[in-house]
């Protein structure tokens, strides 16, 4: 029987395909990916976050990590479909604190400025949009970040002021449905 059915829950767990990328949630066997990605300092250098330490703390957030089974969406794997691997992640985030659903990215730096950053994005758009039926997305940055600040530009979303989030000075960017910018 499916997650849906059992739950109730819609199952998110597979997001979009685009042309290069299929997006899926991490299970803890991609513990090794994750940690390449959260563990590399130049991925994490902008993200106000810190970086991870190990393949086991890599384990215990994809473990620990609540999104699919309480929101229902949350960010995906983002896999190479030539090869099968992980390259990055990009999905989609609920922020309780600002309620507002947040889009957010990493990939790692071989796979820098192929467009794929920008073609995982306006997927996650699409399928907060179309799928889940969300009316606005935002999307927080660091000034500094510039090449995230053009794949937001890229994607269509505009600078909304700033905000102060979690100790740092952000950029804050949105994008509305056309839905709602239809009524
Ligand atoms: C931000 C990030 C996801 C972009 O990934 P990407 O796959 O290289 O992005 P894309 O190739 O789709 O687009 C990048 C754009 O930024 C531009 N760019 C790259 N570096 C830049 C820089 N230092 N200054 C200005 N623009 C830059 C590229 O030229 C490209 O724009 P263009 O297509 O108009 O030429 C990637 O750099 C990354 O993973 N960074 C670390 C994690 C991170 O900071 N995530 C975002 C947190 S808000």
């Amino acid at each position: 029987m499916s997650r849906e059915r059992l739950t109730g829950m819609p199952d998110h767990t597979t997001g979009p395909t685009t042309p290069r990328l299929l997006h899926r949630a991490f299970t803890v066997d991609d513990a090794e990916a994750f940690f390449a990605i959260n563990g590399n300092r130049d991925v994490m250098r902008l993200t106000g976050e810190p970086v991870l330490e190990s393949v086991e703390s890599a384990r215990t957030a994809i473990a620990g990590y609540p999104d699919f089974r309480t929101i229902g969406y949350g960010r995906w794997a983002c896999v190479l479909k030539d090869t099968g691997r992980i390259i990055g992640f990009c999905g989609l985030k609920y922020l309780p604190d600002l309620d507002a659903v947040d889009v957010g990215y990493r990939f790692l730096p071989e796979f820098w400025g192929r467009g794929l950053a920008t073609e995982a994005c306006a997927a996650s758009l699409r399928y907060g949009f179309d799928t889940l039926g969300l009316d606005r997305i935002i999307a927080l940055v660091l000034p500094e970040n510039a090449a995230s600040i053009r794949v937001l530009e890229r994607v269509g979303m505009k600078r909304d002021g700033e905000l102060e989030y979690e100790g740092l000075t952000a950029l804050l960017y949105a994008i509305e449905s056309r839905r709602r910018n239809q009524s």
